[in-house]
């Protein structure tokens, strides 16, 4: 953490629990890109902070301590943001001169928003917060649904975070015992001049699926993600053993002829293995798991997958999706695609993947109905 700024904490709410994001985690813990959401406002904060305090959903604050080590302090939040900020205040260090708070879920507000705000506390100003000009039309409405009011939209702000304030006046402010849906409109209760400065497209507050995928736009493309791409093939010739079961996809294929191989031969598992592996750059199929290593003899491909994703996780390696499409006359894919691909997805933890499959126009071994075989892509993400 940088040591010439001031002496600043950030204290993040990320206790609560995504009702409308619909998850089956709370939201500081769902992923974005390879990390969770408040691994991601945690990482934009960290090179400003001096102190940083999390308030978590009480039963994940072990979990998330795992995420952070000693650089950050987690805390079981309360019943509502405000409390969340508060529990979370009583923690400060008594040497901090500014406190800025900021939503775990505007995830993606970057380091130099963190900046801009501390920067005009530096100046004088007690408290300061972002906000963006408010593009729609902005009607008050009463209880059965009818407009009261039009406010004048040029004066109209949407408010982000981070929102910044000298300790001395959120501390004043909290003291207040209120409730507010953010830490400003405490602090304009004790009528102190609370400065706007320009926001960020980018912190937008992630609240339902579509903002997910909103996000995920933001992060795709931009240097703050490491996307990794890689290519696998894998062929296996149909036994003459007759009583080979064959196995493809992750699925027994009963009535079908097997494949000859060291393994079960499932040559959409080992290209898939195979593209992981690339994608990584931690060997491939054979450095892995090759005939040296006779405890993989006949794995199942589910198996060689699984094992697949604990090496590239331990790696620091997170899937983003796969994709494989498998070369053959038979079998059929396609009235067991949906099987097949949730065969693969958990084997793999869950990850988005695609199955296609095609012939040849009887080309090739695949076409003279010789065998088998896959072709997979992979994109993975390093996590930071
Ligand atoms: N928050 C908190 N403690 C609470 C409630 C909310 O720390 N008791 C945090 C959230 O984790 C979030 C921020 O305050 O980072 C803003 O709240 P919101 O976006 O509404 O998140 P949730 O309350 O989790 O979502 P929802 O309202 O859809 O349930
Ligand atoms: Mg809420």
């Amino acid at each position: 953490m940088r040591s010439l700024l001031p002496n600043t904490a950030v204290i993040i709410p990320a206790a609560g629990s995504g009702e409308r994001l619909g998850a089956d985690l709370p939201k500081a813990l769902v992923q974005l890109v390879g990390q969770t959401l408040v691994e991601h406002a945690v990482s934009r904060a960290t090179p400003i902070a001096s102190q940083i305090i999390v308030a978590a959903p009480a039963e994940y604050v072990n979990q998330i301590r795992t995420f952070f080590g000693d650089l950050v302090e987690v805390i079981a939040g309360g019943t509502t943001r405000t409390q969340s900020v508060k529990l979370a205040l009583a923690r400060v260090r008594e040497n901090i001169q500014y406190v800025l708070v900021h939503d775990a879920a505007r995830s993606l507000a970057s380091t130099q928003l963190f900046e801009r705000v501390i920067a005009e506390l530096e100046s004088g100003e007690q408290a300061v917060i972002p906000v963006l000009a408010v593009t729609d039309t902005v009607k008050k409405v009463n209880k059965k649904g009818y407009v009261t009011k039009t406010p004048n939209r040029s004066k109209l702000r949407a408010v982000q975070t981070p929102q910044g304030f000298t300790r001395e006046v959120l501390t004043w402010a909290h003291a207040q015992d209120l409730e507010g849906t953010d830490d400003a409109s405490l602090v304009e209760n004790l009528n102190i001049d609370v400065k706007t400065i320009p926001g960020e497209v980018n912190a937008l507050k992630i609240t339902t699926p579509e903002d997910i995928e909103t996000a995920t736009k933001y992060l795709i493309g931009s240097e703050l993600v490491d996307l990794r791409v890689g290519v696998g093939t894998d062929a296996h010739a149909y036994s003459d053993d007759p009583f080979r079961p064959m196995w493809l996809a992750g699925l027994l294929w009963e009535g079908h002829p097997g494949v000859d191989g060291h393994s079960d031969g499932d040559v959409a598992a080992h290209a898939i293995c195979d593209s992981l592996f690339a994608a990584t750059g931690l060997g491939d199929l054979g450095s892995n798991f090759g005939v040296d290593r006779p405890e993989y003899a006949k794995a199942a491909g589910a198996k060689l997958l699984s094992e697949t994703l604990s090496i590239i996780s331990a790696a620091g390696f997170e899937i983003h999706n796969v994709s494989v499409q498998i070369v053959g006359n038979k079998p059929k894919i396609g009235p067991r695609r949906a099987e097949a691909i949730k065969a693969l997805s958990s084997a793999l933890g869950g990850a988005p993947v695609s199955v296609t499959a095609t012939t040849t126009d009887g080309l090739g071994f695949t076409g003279e109905g010789k065998g088998l075989s896959a072709i997979a892509t992979s994109l993975v993400v390093l996590k930071r």
